[in-house]
């Protein structure tokens, strides 16, 4: 086993639905994801990196292949050790933020720290102080909806760090952001999610961000052309 590898997969496939309306969406995907580096995944539309990021964040199963995360199988395990992982080590930022607008900004950040068996005064201080990192102060007790797009995202990615991952998955996370707010959260995965040791995958159409990322794939109908 490579000491310098998080995360890899052999042969990963995954096709929806049978018969004529069967789709590929990833097919025969082997990829190896060095720690601590950020890796871009760059491909057009439906070129499967949306399907890549479920799979390797333990949120959907394979139709064949195999994921191994630190080179334990991850698409072997029962669904109670998954969501285990999923809780303790992924952390998720979607293009639409995902944020629960019923809870407040400060509860959404906490959320994700229910299960550690924290007090509720420590994960309150940890969210807060993550908010405060994202500079999100003193909207702490509003609803998600109540920020602009950049700012949500912003709490997504304080969400997405909080119970310390060591894979971060980010599914388009500059898609809905002008340029400014763009640029702001790259600098946010840098400082937040590089910054705590954190390995960073991110699904992205931004050239600016795959240019700038030290490992790149490039899909295409499910495959990888280049990288
Ligand atoms: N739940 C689903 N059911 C059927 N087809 C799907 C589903 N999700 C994705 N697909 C198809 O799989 C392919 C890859 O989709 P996706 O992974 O979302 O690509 P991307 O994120 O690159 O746009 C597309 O052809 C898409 O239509
Ligand atoms: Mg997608």
């Amino acid at each position: 086993m490579d000491d310098n590898v998080i995360l890899r997969t052999e042969g990963l496939s995954k096709a929806y639905g049978n018969g004529p309306k069967k789709t590929i969406a990833l097919d025969n995907v082997s990829l190896q994801i060095a720690r601590r580096k950020l890796l871009a995944v760059h491909g057009p539309s439906g070129s499967g990196k949306t399907t890549l990021l479920f799979l390797l964040g333990g949120l959907d199963k394979p139709t064949s292949g195999r994921i191994y995360f630190e080179g334990i199988e991850v698409s072997i395990m029962s669904e109670r050790r998954l969501s285990k992982l999923r809780r303790n080590s992924f952390g998720f930022v979607f293009q639409n933020y995902n944020l629960v607008d019923e809870l407040t900004v400060l509860e959404n950040v906490m959320l994700t720290m229910m299960f550690e068996g924290k007090p509720d005064a420590e994960r309150k201080d940890r969210a807060e102080e993550l908010l405060r990192r994202v500079g999100i102060t003193g909207k702490e007790r509003r609803r998600p909806s109540q920020l602009s797009a950049g700012e949500q995202q912003r709490v997504a990615v304080a969400r997405a760090v909080a119970n310390r991952p060591e894979l971060v998955l980010m599914d388009e996370p500059t898609g809905n952001l002008d340029q400014e707010n763009s640029q702001q959260l790259m600098r946010l995965v840098a400082d937040m999610v590089q910054g705590e040791g954190a390995t960073c995958v991110i699904a992205t159409h931004n050239l600016d961000i795959v240019s700038e990322a030290p490992s790149k794939i490039f899909l295409k109908s499910g495959r990888i052309v280049s990288d």
